[in-house]
């Protein structure tokens, strides 16, 4: 999450301009930096990316989010009036502690242990988050979209809140998944049912941002940039924000659902017409290839293939295997740049690396090797990780 480091003498000032703009992250508290100078204030996701006036005079710090300890009491609370305090020390770390919010719908994850107290879950749960309309259970994600296998267990209707039976009266507007999301000052419409979206990958978009930027002052010139696994298209919202960084855009994905979310999403970024349902790929604009693809097959396409500065590549169970795929699509006339993620056990990583040089054309002599770096951990040995390779030109 990110944290803007404030001195301490004005932090009263600086909490006051982030309050009245809506931009402190609600559920997460402010706390002091490693020296004791200054304090660590946490930016809400939909905060822009760069922020206007004297804000932009504070360093903005990556950090995880510390999360204000009253709302975890209240939940705990809230959970004591439904089970038994022994109960609840017996269970101890298989509660729920951890939730994601997506607009304003909570998933949590719930352990076989609790199964059973998952009505009570979802009632202290939604009793300490009074913003929260939906709650859904994470069963995990499934197959080819990556789409997270999700199940209401609690509602939020006017003043009361349903769960277990009484869900079944929900009105169906109360169970709607599809929500907007505020991320760097954009709005992004998602469904995490229909298609996959993570809010945990803000801080990745954000760096991508910060790399095709640097990449711009390379090649003098907005970037073509292909994002072939693009889903609903959260990358593109935060490189469409900037001026002038991104020029011709390739957006696809295989999910006819992401699409179709795709095209609402770049009506409203790209400021002009798209198909209100999702279709193939097709150049819906001048410079504009956008629908539904095969990512693997695109490098075929002599209208698509070596036509782009910058691919990413977010399809981290595959990523490595379908490299060879997709560098077809790089312009190798000037330098290029492929950005990825993927998902390596901890003790490989250096195979992972060494795989990932040996598809990979030449690198740019100056910038570093493509190496992968630990975001975070998948499973107890599965780290998810990411890496950019600058291109060398032919
Ligand atoms: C991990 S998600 C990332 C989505 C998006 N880039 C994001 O950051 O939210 C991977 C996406 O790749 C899509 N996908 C999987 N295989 C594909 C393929 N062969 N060609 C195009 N898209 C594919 C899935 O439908 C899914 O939307």
């Amino acid at each position: 999450m990110r944290h803007l480091v404030v001195p301490n003498r004005e932090v009263e000032a600086v909490l006051g301009h982030i309050r009245a703009r809506g931009w402190g992250a609600v559920g997460f508290r402010v706390f002091s930096s490693d020296d004791g100078r200054g304090r660590l204030i946490p930016l809400d996701a939909g905060a822009p990316a760069e922020l206007p006036g004297m804000l932009a005079e504070f360093e903005v710090q990556m950090h995880e989010g510390v999360e204000d300890e009253r709302v975890e009491t209240d939940w705990l609370a809230l959970l004591a009036a439904e089970v038994d305090e022994a109960t609840i020390a017996e269970k101890g770390e298989a509660w729920p502690s951890n939730h994601e919010f997506v607009g304003d719908l909570m998933i949590v994850r719930i352990e076989d242990a609790v199964a059973e107290y998952t009505d009570s879950i979802a009632r202290a749960k939604l009793g300490a988050h009074p913003h929260i309309r939906l709650l859904l259970a994470d069963d995990g994600v499934e197959g080819e979209f990556r789409i997270r296998q999700l199940r209401p267990i609690g509602a939020r209707l006017a003043d009361r809140v349903l769960a277990g039976p009484t869900l079944e009266f929900a009105p169906p507007e109360l169970l709607t998944t599809e929500v907007a999301v505020k991320e760097s000052g954009r709005v992004i419409r998602c469904d995490p049912t229909r298609a996959y979206f993570s809010t945990k990958l803000q801080t990745e978009r954000l760096e991508t941002l910060a790399l095709a930027k640097e990449m711009r002052a390379e090649l003098g010139r907005p970037l073509r940039v292909a994002d072939p696994f693009c889903g609903v298209g959260p990358a593109l919202a935060t490189l469409l924000a900037e001026p002038d960084l991104v020029g011709d855009l390739l957006a696809a994905d295989l999910n006819p659902d992401a699409v179709e979310l795709l095209f609402t999403n770049l009506s409203k970024w790209d400021k002009r017409p798209y198909p209100n349902e999702s279709r193939e790929l097709h150049r819906a604009h001048e410079g504009r290839f956008v629908g539904l693809a095969d990512a693997t097959k695109l490098g075929e396409d002599s209208d698509i293939a070596g036509k782009w500065d910058l691919v990413l590549v977010n399809l981290p169970h595959r990523t490595i295997e379908f490299l060879p795929e997709l560098i077809p699509l790089l312009d190798r006339s000037g330098p290029s740049m492929i950005r990825g993620r993927a998902i390596v056990e901890e003790a490989r990583i250096e195979e992972a690396n060494a795989a990932i040089r040996a598809s990979l054309p030449p690198t740019m002599p100056g910038k570093p090797e493509p190496a992968l770096r630990i975001k975070r951990d998948y499973s107890a040995s599965l780290r998810l990780c990411s890496f950019e390779a600058w291109i060398e030109s032919n």
